[in-house]
């Protein structure tokens, strides 16, 4: 292969969307040769190859077919097939993108191979600098690890290069380059918009919301499980929800026997995990959202429509301060649904840097680094 190696790791469903636009943006150098390494940390063909298939992009170059496992078996499962990677086929830079447990296992084998005379590939890391500052969060844990490792941080917004600076790293390693999931949602937008996946459930354009919650804090402890479900259900007699479910959730609600009373009621639409572009166009079309997903926070907020967090934090504040985003517990979530839905005006909000361009910043970004002057 000629030009310079640039590894690009994805692992699970958000990094696809991460590395796409990076991806397309490098094949049209004629100094680039950008490779995907998919870790299969997600494995479904609904929670990876339908990603690849609406991004457009080729099978990975490289394919680690790690798997699930716990976190540490995750991690060093993918450390040690990914160190086997770098040694053999020595990419020039490795680009890692998001937070989950690949984006650390890689970073880490990475940043300790010398190939000769010293030279070693330069780790970065896409959507760098978010903190929740909640270590109880697997993410949190990861991106610390990460950021604290890598040569160059392409960060997303400002509170991300403050948190950065705060933790001693040096600003000359930090690029404010901007929001890369926005860049794949106008990228798709045509194709997003083309579509009317609400119609294929009998809905109207505006009559609904879309659900999505799969972080561990919310579906891995059966009784906050079943909370969550009687929640969904209670709001779902004011609003039609679409909910796509995560497999790490429905395995929970099957093991808590919670399927059938989800199932059975009527103005639930409980759904397999659905691809991009059909996923997005629910979003475009819907009324509100009730997530624990980061990046939905970030698309919402982007698109201006009402957002609701089941989360006691987030590491994406702008998308409160800035942007639609709401944190709820639990027991206020009832509550905010009628003042959302009292609220006639979806309005797009304009956040810098997150205008579909970001990834034309990263390249240029990396070629002022691997294309210096001698
Ligand atoms: C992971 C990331 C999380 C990210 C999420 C997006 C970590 C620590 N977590 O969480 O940050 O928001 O991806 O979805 O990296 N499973 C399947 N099929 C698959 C993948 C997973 O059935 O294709 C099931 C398995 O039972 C697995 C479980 O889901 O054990 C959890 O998958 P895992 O990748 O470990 O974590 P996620 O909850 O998906």
């Amino acid at each position: 292969m000629t030009g310079v190696v640039i590894h690009l790791v994805a692992a699970a469903r958000p990094n696809f969307m991460k590395i796409a636009p990076l991806y397309h943006e490098l094949n049209k150098q004629d100094w680039a040769a950008p490779v995907i390494v998919h870790t299969g940390q997600h494995y479904d063909v609904n929670m990876s190859d339908a990603f690849f298939t609406d991004l457009r992009l080729p099978e990975p170059g490289i394919h680690l077919g790690v798997g699930s496992g716990t976190h540490a078996e995750q991690t060093g499962k993918v450390m040690m097939a990914y160190e086997k990677v770098v040694m053999t086929k020595r990419p020039d830079m490795v680009v890692v993108v998001g937070d989950v447990n690949s984006t650390v296992a890689c970073t880490l084998a990475a940043s300790k191979i010398f190939y000769d005379s010293g030279r070693r590939p330069i780790v970065a890391h896409l959507e760098a600098g978010l903190r929740s500052f909640d270590r109880t969060m697997p993410e949190e844990i990861n991106r610390l690890a990460t950021d604290a490792l890598a040569d160059v941080l392409w960060t997303p917004s400002p509170d991300a290069d403050e948190n950065l600076a705060r933790e001693g790293i040096s600003r000359n390693k930090i690029v404010r380059v901007g929001n890369i999931m926005i860049d794949s949602l106008e990228m798709m937008r045509d194709k997003i918009e083309s579509q009317k996946v609400y119609k294929e459930l009998g809905l109207e354009r505006g009559d609904y919301g879309v659900v999505t919650l799969h972080r561990p804090s919310n579906v891995d402890d059966p009784e906050i499980l079943k909370a969550l479900c009687e929640t969904l259900a209670r709001i779902a007699e004011k609003i039609n929800l679409v909910f796509p479910v995560h497999p790490r959730t429905r395995k929970n609600m099957e093991k808590a026997g919670l399927m059938s009373a989800m199932t059975d009621n009527k103005k639930l639409y409980f759904l397999e995990p659905v691809n991009y572009i059909r996923f997005m166009n629910l979003v475009f079309n819907c009324r509100l959202v009730i997530t624990d997903s980061g990046g939905i926070q970030e698309e919402t907020t982007y698109l201006g429509i009402p957002c609701l967090t089941m989360r006691p934090n987030t590491e994406r504040p702008i998308t409160v301060t800035h942007g639609t985003n709401l944190l709820c517990r639990l027991d206020e979530v009832w509550s905010r649904i009628g003042e959302t839905l009292a609220k006639k005006e979806i309005k797009p909000c304009i956040i810098e840097n997150w205008d579909g361009k970001t990834a034309g910043r990263v390249v240029r970004s990396i070629k002022k680094m691997v294309l210096k002057p001698a």
